[in-house]
């Protein structure tokens, strides 16, 4: 069997050309859209990720502000200028970039986030509002791959998901979303006992622990639907050594999955674009209320 590719460049194409339209419609009305990001420090990966939202947000008529921090920037700047933020209104999302540096408190620095800017989803507020089922944000890389799986009529309800990763950021929120559609959900991380006796009963796997090849296709169930978020670089010594690669080994894997995201292009365009479908959401909540 050769899997199905989940083609996550062509989706968010897709959507970014519609939000592209809404944000022009909010632009006539004198509140076109903004993203400001901040990054903290001279991490190369993270400058890469910087990057590219804005970028994203300039081909879909945003407006955004990027600030960057030194690395050595105390807590007290970070938060200062988190708070000039919330009280910007050209401003209708705000996304710190992670991770953070150990000397500041990223919980808190999260916290101090408007939960009505925070398109990320990662305030408590936000959390706990989609832990209940009424999400403000949905966090945007499990929203991208939720959207993936819709757009590949991936049915959920009554499957065993499984989920290796239990991130803030993507594992617990795809947990969360996962069960919210009706799937049986297992959470693996780094001390589950036996990971291939979980990961060979999933219907729908989703590798999400930074680990280059790691999910093999021994590990997977015949016909099976392999989500990969990872986005790392094969290690020196292997084919292709340097290169981009998820946490699933492709090439075996998509003999025996009936579908599967490729790295570069699945979730990866996928969490731009649901920071796009957020920021402007927030945009639009603003509108409304001012009529
Ligand atoms: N670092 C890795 N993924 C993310 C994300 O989705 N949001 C933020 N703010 N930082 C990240």
């Amino acid at each position: 069997m050769t899997a199905k590719i989940l083609d996550g460049a062509a989706l968010a194409q897709e959507l970014r050309a519609e939000f592209k339209l809404r944000a022009e419609a909010l632009a006539a009305q004198g509140a076109r859209p903004g993203l400001a990001v901040i990054l903290v420090g001279e991490d190369p990966a993270s400058q890469v990720y910087v990057r590219n939202k804005v970028n994203a947000c300039a081909q879909a008529g945003f407006h955004s502000e990027k600030i960057v921090l030194p690395a050595d920037a105390t807590a007290e700047a970070l938060l200062a200028k988190i708070a000039a933020l919330n009280a910007d209104p050209a401003i209708h999302g705000i996304l710190v970039q992670l991770p953070l540096h150990k000397h500041i408190d990223a919980d808190a620095v999260l916290e101090a986030i408007s939960p009505e800017k925070d398109v990320d989803g990662f305030h408590a507020e936000n959390i706990g509002a989609l832990t209940q089922g009424n999400p403000r944000f949905i966090p945007c890389t499990p929203h991208g791959v939720m959207k993936l799986l819709e757009k590949g009529e991936v049915s959920l309800q009554g499957k065993e998901a499984v989920i290796i990763g239990r991130s803030n950021i993507v594992g617990k929120p795809m947990a969360l979303l996962l069960l919210a559609a009706g799937a049986t959900v297992t959470i693996c991380h780094s001390k589950t006992a036996d990971l291939g006796f979980h990961t060979r009963r999933a219907d729908i796997l989703v590798a999400a622990i930074g680990k280059p090849r790691f999910v093999s296709g021994d590990m997977i169930k015949p016909g099976a639907v392999v989500i990969d978020v990872g986005i790392n670089r094969v290690p020196e010594g292997q084919p292709d050594a340097g290169k981009l690669c998820g946490d699933v080994d492709f090439a075996s894997a998509k003999e025996v999955a009936s579908a599967i995201t490729p790295v570069p292009g699945g979730v990866g365009p996928m969490t731009i674009a649901m920071l796009l479908a957020n920021t402007l959401l927030a945009a639009e909540r603003v509108a409304a209320r001012q009529g």
